[in-house]
């Protein structure tokens, strides 16, 4: 299992990853509140073009291999993240090889993949194009790209309680490049082909502001304080509608991509 050190990530998601799994896990949880009865991962799973050598860049707690049985579908898995705490997590996939690298550094041979996923990861660099040109190289000609990535208005009323209660961080902490449903297809047009786009149709319905401050928590250098609790909380209750139920808007993407001979 061979280990490289981390370079370039950003510094946003050094405090949020390198040395936990909890604030990927609590924002995970949120999603559970989904108004779509097949969760992300498995309707993300169904579409994915899998064959053969397979990486997964910045692949956090591995959630996506629950959905996916790589050893009966004879996928040679490579999972990879900069961070220490999500590669011990992936490190008990079975026949999962982890690689602990910088998505906009990958230490493998050209052309060493079939498939490429980053699954929800582009928005967290510095420079995305960087990474998508590393995309390229390790993938083989005829080889697949796959990127998850959020659009416009997606969870605008979360951000919304942010500002009320005077927290900026999911504002900052959801949009930290411009790389997103919407300018994703131009940035992929650079080095791939074959490109389309498919919308996960699903929002959030939250019953009570308790999974709200846990994934506000989570994005937070500093844990809510009392009055800023108690203001959120009114904030839903003000918000809420008859039946009581907050809802907060998604908008996520699926976009695949080819590696053609033209784009080599
Ligand atoms: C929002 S999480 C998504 C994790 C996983 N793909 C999923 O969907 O559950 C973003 C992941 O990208 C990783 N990440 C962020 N910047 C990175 C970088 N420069 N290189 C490699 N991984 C990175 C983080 O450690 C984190 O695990």
């Amino acid at each position: 299992m061979a280990t490289t050190p981390s370079s370039t990530p950003s510094s946003h998601a050094i405090r949020q990853y390198a040395t936990t799994t909890g604030n990927l896990t609590a924002r995970i949880a949120l999603h559970g509140y989904g108004t779509n009865s097949q969760d992300w991962f498995s309707w993300l799973a169904e579409r994915l073009p899998l064959t053969g050598d397979v990486l997964e860049v910045g692949a956090g707690t591995g959630r996506l291999w629950t959905r996916i049985d790589h050893r009966e579908r004879g996928l040679r898995l490579m999972l990879s993240d900069f961070s220490p705490a999500m590669c011990e997590q992936l490190r008990t996939i079975p026949e999962g090889r982890v690689v602990r690298c910088d998505a906009v550094a990958l230490p493998f041979p050209e052309a060493s993949f079939d498939t490429l996923i980053a699954n929800h990861m582009l928005y967290h660099l510095d420079d995305p194009a960087s990474a998508l040109r590393g995309f390229a190289r390790v993938l083989r000609t005829g080889g697949r790209l796959a990127v998850a990535a959020n659009g416009r208005g997606h969870l605008d009323e979360l951000k919304a309680i942010g500002s009320a209660i005077g927290r900026r961080e999911p504002r900052l902490a959801l949009g930290m490049n411009d790389f997103s449903a919407e300018t994703g297809p131009a940035y992929l047009a650079r080095d791939f082909a074959d490109i389309a786009v498919e919308r996960y149709h699903c929002d959030l319905e939250l019953p009570d502001a308790d999974p709200i401050l846990a994934y506000l928590n989570s994005l937070a250098d500093e844990p809510l304080t009392a009055p800023q609790r108690s203001a959120a909380q009114a904030f839903v209750r003000a918000h809420a509608d008859v039946s009581g139920v907050y809802h907060v808007r998604k908008h996520t993407v699926l976009i695949t991509a080819s590696l053609s001979t033209a784009s080599r």
